[in-house]
């Protein structure tokens, strides 16, 4: 069976100090659902700081980003060994990064095996703008950014990755996929580019995140469905209930 995962994305939201109290909110709670994985990814600067808050709790911690190489002259950056001194878990390639910071495909897959290669569990994100999708390029523009992220990894490695569908039109802006198309590109679209590449087996064991606008009313049903393996969640993220809400979701729907 997949454990689901349901990782908090703060973005670029919340000082150290706010970030302490945020923690401080819900990690009794988060705590006490220890049947799914939880993770916490909030800015760099608060890293340690929430490291340190939740440890003993079971609750992980996660980089937003990592850079790929392990040190040197690359000012503003951050390493993975910098990363795994406190996390568990990295996100890699979300789709901010890709639109305003230059993540490419071939840079998402150097990250990915440097997580790989420390240690670190990454959360692969691949998700189609709505021009994309009002031309009916979903699915192969999702199967392709699959592709790439995973070229070049062993089909252990992959049994390590997470993969976050997360279509562009539904981040931020509160019109979530429905559950039935959710699940429906998470089994037949990612799933399915998974089983091509590594065979049946290694599909199965892959956990699948939905994100996107998830919510503690729509959390319920997406979490229900056979192929959405938990969720990335932004903005219901910064609110201590509305992220206890969905975990506890996911804790009850699976
Ligand atoms: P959202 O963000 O939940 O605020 O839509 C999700 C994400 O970007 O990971």
């Amino acid at each position: 069976m997949r454990k689901p995962v349901l990782a908090g994305n703060w973005k670029m939201n919340k000082t150290v100090a706010e970030a302490v109290a945020l923690v401080a909110a819900m990690k009794d709670e988060l705590g006490q659902l220890s049947s799914v994985e939880r993770v916490l990814c909030p800015p760099f600067m608060a890293i340690p700081e929430v490291a340190r808050l939740v440890a003993g709790t079971g609750v992980g911690v996660g980089a937003q980003d990592m850079y790929w190489k392990d040190g040197g002259a690359f000012t503003g950056e951050i390493s993975p060994l910098m990363v795994k001194e406190f996390c568990s878990h990295v996100i890699i390639g979300h789709s901010e990064r890709r639109e305003h910071f230059g993540e490419s495909d071939e840079s998402v897959n150097l990250k990915l095996k440097a997580a790989l290669a420390h240690g670190l569990f990454p959360i692969v994100c691949v998700g189609e703008t709505l021009a994309l999708r009002q031309e009916g390029r979903t699915e192969a523009w999702v199967a392709g950014q699959v592709k790439a992220a995973l070229a070049g990894l062993s089909a252990e490695q992959v049994g390590r990755v997470v993969i976050a569908y997360e279509p562009i039109w539904a981040i931020g802006t509160g019109l979530a996929a429905t559950a039935a198309e959710a699940q429906r590109v998470c089994k037949e679209v990612v799933r399915a580019t998974v089983a091509e590449l590594y065979g049946p087996a290694v599909a199965q064991g892959m956990r699948i995140q939905y994100g996107g606008s998830v919510t503690p009313a729509n959390a319920p049903e997406l979490m229900a469905q056979p192929d959405i393996d938990g969720a990335l969640v932004g903005g219901a993220s910064l609110k201590a209930a509305d992220f206890v809400a969905i975990v506890r979701a996911a804790v009850q729907a699976k």
